[in-house]
């Protein structure tokens, strides 16, 4: 008999990207998560189930081995620093850039420079590689607003077209990571389920490299 098998993703970007993926490895889900209020999927397969939860949880959800596996952008990853998890494979979906963004012009001098960021950690250990004393102003959404109102002079958010920066009068200005989706394991169920999550590992991977030769 196989293993379980519990899938964490978010709703929206991630999962319709990660759809294509699991159908290449033969994982379909029953329900839609965009029309079901279901929170935990099945799927085609008995022992493979979805859990749909906040993008920046899934980490947490499988560090503590609630999933078995998840699907994260690199960027939510930096920022939970990736305690209890492996990062065995890249999906190359859902690419962007984690930037500093603000307005043309120097930040105002005699005070330090203020930066609104939902991504905490990972603006601070940018700073502090540099040996600026920034101050960061936590946020959870909408960053672009911040300058625009006077709560900040820069923002760290991430950035793909620029479309929202330019609506808003900003400009992309340092950029810190390229930013892509991750499958991230829980280092005990790597263990435990040692042939279940190898060969699932192993079809995510392949079905990365056929969406890519496709994509051309
Ligand atoms: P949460 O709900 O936890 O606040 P979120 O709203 O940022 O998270 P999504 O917008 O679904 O979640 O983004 C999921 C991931 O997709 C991000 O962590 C990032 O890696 C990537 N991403 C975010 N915005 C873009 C974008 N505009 N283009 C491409 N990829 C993006
Ligand atoms: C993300 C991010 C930026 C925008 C950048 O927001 O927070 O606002 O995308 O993409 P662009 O450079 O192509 O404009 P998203 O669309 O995910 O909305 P949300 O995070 O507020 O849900």
């Amino acid at each position: 008999m196989s293993d379980t098998l519990t899938i964490a993703l978010s709703k929206g970007r991630i999962y319709k990207e990660t759809i294509p993926l699991l159908a290449q490895a033969g994982i379909e889900p029953v329900d839609d998560p965009e029309t079901s209020r279901k929170l935990i999927l099945d799927t085609n397969l008995p022992y493979v189930k979805l859990v749909i939860i906040r993008a920046s949880d899934v980490p947490t959800y499988v560090q503590y081995g609630a999933a078995d596996v998840g699907v994260a952008g690199k960027d939510v990853l930096m920022e939970h620093g990736g305690a209890g998890l492996y990062e065995p494979l890249d999906l190359r979906i859902a690419k962007c850039k984690l930037m500093v963004a603000g307005p043309e012009g120097n930040p105002p001098a005699g005070r330090r420079m203020r930066i609104a960021t939902k991504f905490v950690n990972s603006t601070r250990r940018y700073y502090a590689a540099q040996g600026k004393q920034v101050e960061i102003i936590k946020l959870y959404g909408s960053m672009e607003l911040a300058p625009l109102v006077g709560l900040s002079d820069r923002i760290v958010d991430v950035v793909d077209t620029g479309n929202t920066l330019r609506a808003n009068g900003l400009m992309p200005l340092e950029e810190i990571a390229q930013i892509s989706s991750r499958l991230v394991v829980n280092k005990a169920s790597m263990k435990v389920k040692h042939a279940t999550i190898s060969a699932f590992i192993e079809h995510m991977s392949k079905a990365v490299d056929a969406l890519h030769a496709k994509a051309g």
